[in-house]
């Protein structure tokens, strides 16, 4: 029984640490590098070597997609698609341009960097959402 409880005390937990990486910190724009925004926003589900969890999470290392051209790999992060969540409102089009960027290189990657000038035209083109981070101290006030 003791043992049964202990189990399911570490399921929790470990759900829990896996949600509160993957919500934004609503932070202002974040301004950090490629290999740092993909690990704190992108690495739950893709891992940390782009290999992706088989039959739920795309791998990105070796994706002739990813590879591809570069508005359609942006796309995925402006509008989102399936289980992929939409960074539109979350990630600065530099944020943007400098994770891809990052994703199309690494691991073997070799695809040219993205633009933050490409993505805001792509932005504006889908009419993704604004990037918005929430106020800091968001959530009072109103
Ligand atoms: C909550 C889990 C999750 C997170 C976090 C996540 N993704 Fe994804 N991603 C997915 C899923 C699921 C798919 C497949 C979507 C589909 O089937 O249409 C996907 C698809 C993709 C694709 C398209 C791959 C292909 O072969 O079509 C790219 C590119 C991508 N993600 C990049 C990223 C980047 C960059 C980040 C971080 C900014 C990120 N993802 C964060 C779950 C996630």
């Amino acid at each position: 029984m003791k043992t049964i409880w202990k189990g399911m005390l570490f399921a929790g937990l470990l759900a829990s640490s896996v949600a509160s990486s993957l919500v934004s910190s609503p932070a202002l724009a974040e301004d950090l590098d490629g290999a740092t925004l993909f690990r704190k926003r992108c690495s739950a589900c893709h891992q940390p070597d782009g290999q992706g969890i088989p039959g739920a999470f795309p791998a990105l290392a070796g994706n002739a997609f990813v590879q591809g051209d570069g508005d359609a790999v942006a796309s995925v992060l402006l509008s989102g698609r399936g289980g992929m969540p939409n960074f539109s409102g979350q990630l600065a089009d530099r944020d943007i341009a400098a994770v891809l960027s990052f994703v199309r290189s690494s691991w073997g990657n070799q695809a040219p960097p993205l633009s933050a000038e490409q993505v805001a035209a792509l932005r504006a083109r889908l009419h993704a959402n604004a990037y918005d981070p929430a106020p800091p101290g968001g959530g009072r006030g109103h």
